[in-house]
């Protein structure tokens, strides 16, 4: 059979992406620019500077992956896009650089769900396995889905307030550290110890889903009393702290769906998947429980256009395309993105 080789592109947050990959799985390249250090100022990801950087970069990243991958136009069989979840003006700047080179080039359009990549990420370093559980953990998503096949999503739980990345930062920031804080607090807790006993929500005892907010809002009542009455902070211990009730939450509610589903594989990804105290308990639950996990490179974590190309290979098989009338979406539903 034909190599198929799908350009995909990628702006629904701060990073402007494109990558070409060949039948799902080779990464022939794989271009991310990161807006961080321009949002750094702000302790934060400002959407519409976001949205003015992606309309700088999108023809420098998708030249650059082309150069790359030694392609010409001509020889590609598609062009795949981010359509959501993201931020919206982010999004339509990927979307219609996509679609104006697929009309140039009278190539189909193929749009893809942002998680759904997520999770895809895997498969651009080993087959999918069916059934699987993936945790994807990032600074916009916290969610648990199985998948009994390719394109079958069903969510198990999700956050019904703040990402854990979003958590992870907004303490960080608290705590005077740079953004983006997951990396900060990460390091300090290695050093420090589980002295202050966050809380831990689990919410009703059969829901996957999450919550951080009142986690979060525990570590920064905590920090602004301390400080009010002049105690010194231990900055180790308020983030081994911080960062125990988080993994203890991720780690028991996923553990409980691997069990209840009768799963043999985990996927775990996002921007918190680099989060070293999660990959260790992770790891001990594998080898005492028994499941396989998986957490793929870094640079596949993180937001980036391959996983995109990933799935895409999947949807042109299905001869999944859309018009040039697709639009960007903030948030679609992962299970109406199943075929
Ligand atoms: O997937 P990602 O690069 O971007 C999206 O949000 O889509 O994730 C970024 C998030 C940020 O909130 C960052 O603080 C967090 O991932 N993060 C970490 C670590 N590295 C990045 N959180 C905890 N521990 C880390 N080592
Ligand atoms: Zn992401």
């Amino acid at each position: 059979m034909k190599d198929i080789k799908i350009l995909a592109i990628e702006t629904s947050c701060d990073e402007t992406a494109a990558s070409v990959v060949q039948n799902g799985n080779k990464v022939l390249s794989n271009v991310v620019i990161s807006q961080i250090e321009s949002h750094k100022r702000f302790g934060g990801v400002v959407p519409e500077v976001a949205s003015r950087h992606h309309v700088e970069l999108i023809t420098i990243v998708i030249e650059e992956a082309m150069q790359e991958a030694n392609l010409k136009p001509e020889d590609l069989d598609a062009v795949a896009v981010t359509y959501g979840p993201g931020l919206i003006g982010a999004l339509l700047v990927g979307l219609n650089a996509a679609k104006a080179y697929a009309f140039a080039h009278d190539l189909p359009l193929i749009p893809v769900h942002h998680i759904a990549g997520h999770i895809y990420a895997n498969q651009l370093e080993r087959k999918l396995q069916f059934p699987l559980v993936a945790l994807i953990v990032s600074g916009g998503h916290t969610e648990l889905i199985k998948m009994n096949e390719h394109l079958d999503f069903t969510v198990l739980g999700e956050t019904r307030d703040d990402a854990v990345g979003e958590a992870y930062d907004k303490v960080a920031r608290v705590l005077g550290l740079p953004y983006p804080g997951g990396p900060e607090i990460d390091r300090l807790a290695k050093e420090g110890e589980d002295t202050y006993k966050f809380p831990r929500a689990y919410l009703d005892k059969d829901s996957y889903d999450f919550s951080f907010s009142g986690l979060k809002s525990a570590v920064i009542n905590t920090l602004h009393n301390e400080r009010q009455k002049n105690n010194p902070i231990n900055e180790k211990d308020v983030s081994r702290s911080f960062q125990e009730s988080v993994i203890d939450v991720l780690t028991e509610k996923t553990l409980d769906a691997i069990i209840s589903e009768d799963v043999k594989d985990l996927i775990v990804a996002g921007g918190v998947a680099a989060n070293s105290g999660l990959r260790g308990r992770f790891e001990t639950l594998s080898e005492k429980h028994g499941f396989n996990l998986y957490i793929p490179a870094l640079k596949y974590c993180t937001d980036n256009a391959a996983m995109i190309g990933a799935v895409a290979y999947d949807l042109y098989l299905k001869k999944h395309f859309a018009d040039l009338d697709l639009n960007g979406q903030n948030y679609i539903d992962i299970e109406e993105f199943s075929f």
